[in-house]
Formats: C-alpha cells, structure tokens, sequence
C-alpha cells in the first residue's frame, strides 16, 4: 500500500494475530488454545527461559503501584494473570490492605492453576475475555496486565476497555517484552527467535506458542506507538519504562480524575 494511502497508527486495527488465523475471532481462540495447552508447563518454561529475571519484573511493576493499591476502598484487576505470578506480586504490596484483588484470563486452565497457586491468598479469580470485561465501569483504581496484553486480537479495544473499567484517578501497567538495540539487541534476539522457541518447544512437546512468541513481539507497536495508542484511548500522563535493557518494558497511564469516556 502507497505510504500516503496508509492509515495512520491509531486508526488501523492491530492486534496479535497467530499464524493462520483470519479474524480477531479467530486470532483470540488460536491465543486461548495455546495458552490453554501450555498450562501445565507454563510455569516451568517461564522460569527456565527468562531465567527468573521475570520474577523481578512482577515485582518492580508491583512495587510502582504500591500506593494505588492501598487507596482507600481500592479494588485492584490484573488482566491476562495466567498462573497469577503478577497478581501475587500485587498481593505481596497490599501489606494488610483491604483491596479487593482480582484475576481475570480467558484461559480456563490457566486460572485453575492459579487459584490451586493461590493458597488461602484473598484472591478472586474470574474468567474472562479482556476485550469484553464482565466487571462495571469505573470499577478499579488499577489494572496490570503482565504479558497478556500483547496476546490481544485488538490493542485498541484493550486499551478501551481497561480504561472504562478504571476509575477516575486509576492507573494503568502493562508489562511486555519489547526489542532491545545495539549489541545486547543482537544477542538478545539470536536466543529469542532460535534458542528460546527450541527449547520451548522441548519442554512444552508443543511447538506452536514458541514460535508464536517472537512473532508476536515483532508484531507488537514500538513504545512511541503504543503510548500513541494509550493517549488515544483516553490516558494521560503516559511513559514507558525499560526493564533490562528493553527485553521488557512497562507502559503507564492514568485515567483523569474527572473523566469522560474518549469516544
Ligand atoms: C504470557 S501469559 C502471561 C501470564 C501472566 N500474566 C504472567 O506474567 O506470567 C498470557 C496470558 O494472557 C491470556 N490472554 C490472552 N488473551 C486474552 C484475552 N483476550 N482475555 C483474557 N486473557 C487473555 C492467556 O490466556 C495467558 O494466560
């Protein structure tokens, strides 16, 4: 397509799209069975192939919105929680705070695991689609969602509804793996793309979602473009912040204290 017949970023629909899928319908039930046949190995594979350093992640992300989640009457949702590592790293931060916690993923057998993880954590885990949430508007002064969100068939309507799900003065996380440059980038990317989706693949017997994962990176928009996209669904006060030389990265926003919805 001509560049000038291009439309512009916010106005084209993005969103993950795995191979052979035709739709957003059908790009959301290749993601759900992916995740749903990697369950019960999801963690293991986590913890192998980012060698922990995804630990810290959840927790510097956590430890950013410390004071959101103890606000008076706070009710708290991480989005996309698979197995909840991110939802006990929040949960870790209450520190005896009333907020009401909840994670939510559309992967049945995601959240089997992490409510078996939870233990007598006050917890509530609930299935559901990110890009249709069961919860009421305004409902949360926080959402995160730790390397859900990429997985979505649309960004924009992500963005969407974790902003109508925000109260006014709520926040917003999303942590996603990104593309470092220079050298580190290089090497970064020969394990990413080769080592990774192999070893995956071994572990996991599926060969799919490891595949499936550095595509999905590369599909991702760059961080100028996402916190484009942010703006336009309504944040304010939007950046990113690298972690580990860019391997990830969280995107924060802040929905306004009186807010109308952006449409
Ligand atoms: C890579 S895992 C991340 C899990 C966890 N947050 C973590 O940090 O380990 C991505 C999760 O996003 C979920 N997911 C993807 N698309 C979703 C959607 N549209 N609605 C709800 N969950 C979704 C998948 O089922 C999967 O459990």
């Amino acid at each position: 397509m001509p560049e000038q017949n291009k439309p512009a970023p916010s106005q084209r629909i993005v969103g993950a799209a795995p191979a052979g899928a035709r739709d957003e319908a059908a790009a959301a039930d290749a993601v759900r069975d992916m995740f749903t046949s990697i369950a019960p190995r999801y963690d293991l594979l986590n913890h192998v192939l980012s060698m922990n350093i995804d630990r810290v992640w959840w927790k510097r992300t956590a430890r950013l919105f410390s004071e959101v989640l103890r606000r008076p009457n706070a009710q708290a949702l991480d989005l996309c929680c698979g197995t909840g590592d991110m939802t006990f790293a929040l949960h870790r931060r209450l520190k005896g705070a009333p907020t009401k916690l909840i994670g939510a993923d559309f992967s049945h057998a995601m959240l089997v695991r992490a409510e078996r993880k939870a233990g007598n954590r006050d917890i509530r885990w609930v299935e559901a689609d990110a890009l249709n949430l069961p919860f009421a508007s305004g409902q949360f002064q926080l959402v995160t969602s730790a390397f859900g969100f990429r997985n979505l068939a649309n960004y924009d309507r992500g963005l969407a509804e974790i902003y109508r799900v925000l109260a006014p003065n709520g926040e917003v996380g999303i942590l996603d793996f990104g593309e470092p440059q220079g050298l580190i980038g290089k090497l970064y990317r020969v394990y990413f793309r080769r080592v990774l989706p192999a070893i995956g693949t071994m572990i996991s017997g599926v060969s799919g979602p490891y595949a499936y994962l550095p595509a999905s990176v590369l599909r991702f928009p760059s961080p100028d473009e996402m916190l484009q996209r942010m703006r336009a669904a309504g944040f304010r006060q939007v950046s990113w912040t690298p972690y580990t030389f860019g391997i990830a990265g969280l995107y924060r926003g802040k929905k306004a204290a009186t807010s109308c919805n952006p449409e």
